[in-house]
């Protein structure tokens, strides 16, 4: 565990020295009538607190469980402003680190900041949970979206006024074509240009156990990079953040359920 520590601490201090591998996106424009039609026009989604708090999301209202995401939402906004960035990846080493918990958490928290608009996509396509996580079946998948079959404002569900969240039906069999292709690429960039999100977050596979990641990372400003306290291994965290710097900014590592207290039993 030291050995992870010291080296999530080494990626700490050496990312500043990364080379935005993407140029700056200008700021943009208060939102146009267009834009709040748009968002308005989306399905709302309703979510169940109970179904929440089973997942561990908990940052609904502000509160003391809310506050570890509200830091690492207004440290992960503030930097990506710094650097025009608009697009978040969150991934891990291996599957069961936490990325969903806090993909979703990210994207609940930053629906009380009234001033953005946000949107989750579950681009976990192999095993998609978010749908899960908010007991929900969007009318039509996230894949139809990334094809181009079906446009996002038939596909996404709103929460609140100011989220958006693009949810899989189902699995799909082998995704890592559609994650690659110039149509997932068209697709997200016309979200952007339709739906001018502050900040887009992209909930992704775990790196080193399929190739989908790194087949979607290319459309990515920066990812979030999530190791899990007792489970994700020295090696691992580093084969996946030389893996990920290849395509992207590293924008911050997660260690997502350490204890300080010796004596915790390890349970939330
Ligand atoms: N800090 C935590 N403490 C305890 N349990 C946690 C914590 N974070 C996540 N979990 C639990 O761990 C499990 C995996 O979490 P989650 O689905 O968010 O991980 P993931 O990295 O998205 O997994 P996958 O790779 O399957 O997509 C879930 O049951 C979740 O509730
Ligand atoms: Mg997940």
């Amino acid at each position: 565990m030291e050995k992870l520590r010291a080296a999530i601490d080494k990626a700490r201090q050496t990312r500043s020295d990364h080379v935005p591998a993407r140029a700056p996106r200008p700021e943009p424009a208060p939102a146009a009538p267009s834009n709040l039609a748009r968002w308005e026009a989306l399905a709302p989604l309703e979510i169940e607190e109970r179904q929440l708090v089973r997942h561990r999301v908990v940052t609904r209202l502000a509160n003391a469980a809310a506050t570890p995401f509200d830091i690492l939402r207004t440290k992960t906004l503030l930097q990506m402003r710094q650097n025009g960035w608009k697009r978040l990846a969150i991934t891990s080493p291996m599957p069961r680190s936490g990325k969903t918990t806090i993909a979703c958490n990210l994207a609940l928290g930053l629906g009380r900041q009234g001033d953005l608009q946000s949107i989750l996509l579950d681009l976990d396509l192999r095993d998609p949970s978010a749908h899960k996580f908010f007991k929900t079946r969007p009318p039509h998948g996230i894949s139809e979206v990334l094809t181009g079959a079906v446009p996002f404002d038939k596909q996404a569900l709103r929460y609140g006024s100011n989220v958006a969240i693009s949810m899989a039906q189902k699995a799909e069999a082998d995704p890592t074509q559609i994650l690659l292709s110039e149509e997932a690429t068209a697709a997200i960039d016309k979200i952007q240009a339709d739906f001018e999100p502050d900040i887009m977050i992209f909930d992704l596979p775990s790196v080193l156990v399929n190739d989908d990641t790194r087949a979607f990372l290319k459309n990515a400003d920066c990812a979030l990079i999530v190791a899990r306290a007792e489970r994700t291994q020295y090696d691992q965290f580093e084969a996946c953040q030389a893996e990920v710097a290849q395509h992207t900014n590293i924008i911050g590592t997660v260690l997502n359920a350490y204890r300080h207290d010796k004596r915790s039993t390890g349970k939330a």
